[in-house]
Formats: structure tokens, C-alpha cells, sequence
């Protein structure tokens, strides 16, 4: 078996659809999960922009996903805007028998 330390389950493969995203929350994170080319992305699902939880609604190309609400743009693997500036926060991902599991580190406080 896989470490899946640190990993919850989310879903199963089967349930994402090619370049259609799905929401998911785990603890207190709302996650945007996609599948682009047998790879799986897991992004934060709250756009910066306006705070609101549709990045999953998002539409996908050459690597970015763009929010459906202003089309603030997102690298799928890092998260960051095409400009460098930060984005959103990436969640590692592993499958294992069919199963999508995500690393989900809890927010630290800050005060
Ligand atoms: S809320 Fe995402 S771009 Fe405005």
C-alpha cells in the first residue's frame, strides 16, 4: 500500500468527469478537484478575487483554470496567476484502486 499519511479520501476516479471540476470539503477547506489528461489537480475552490467558492465551476485550458465569476486566472499545478502573483492553494493528490486521495493540512491561526 501507498503512505497515504496525511491523506483523506475524497472520491473515486470514476466519479470525476474529463476536465469537469467537482467541490469537496474536508475539515474546514472546500477543495476544487479536476481531471485534465489522466491527471488530477486539487486547488482551493474560494477564487481571491471575491471570496466566492466556484472555482470548481471553472473553465480549464492550457494549464490554468479560469474563475467563472471574473476569469481571474490559476496554474492547475501551483495555483499562482499567470503574472506570478499568488493564487491558490494546491493540495497534493494520489490515487490509489481507484480512490483520489488529498493531503489536507489544517490552516494554521494566525493571529
Ligand atoms: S471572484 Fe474569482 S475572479 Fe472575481
Amino acid at each position: 500500500m501507498t503512505d497515504m499519511e496525511g491523506f483523506s479520501k475524497i472520491c473515486k476516479v470514476s466519479d470525476l468527469k474529463e476536465s469537469q471540476g467537482e467541490k469537496f470539503i474536508i475539515g474546514d477547506q472546500e477543495i476544487a478537484l479536476f481531471k485534465v489528461k489522466g491527471k488530477f489537480y486539487a486547488l482551493s475552490n474560494v477564487c481571491p478575487h471575491q471570496h466566492m467558492s466556484i472555482i470548481y465551476d471553472g473553465l480549464l485550458d492550457a494549464g490554468y483554470v479560469f474563475c467563472p465569476a471574473h476569469g481571474w486566472q490559476f496554474n492547475l499545478e501551483t495555483g499562482k496567476q499567470p503574472d506570478g502573483r499568488s493564487g491558490l492553494t494546491t493540495y497534493e493528490v494520489k490515487t490509489f484502486e481507484n480512490e483520489i486521495w488529498i493531503k489536507v493540512v489544517k490552516k494554521e491561526l494566525k493571529w
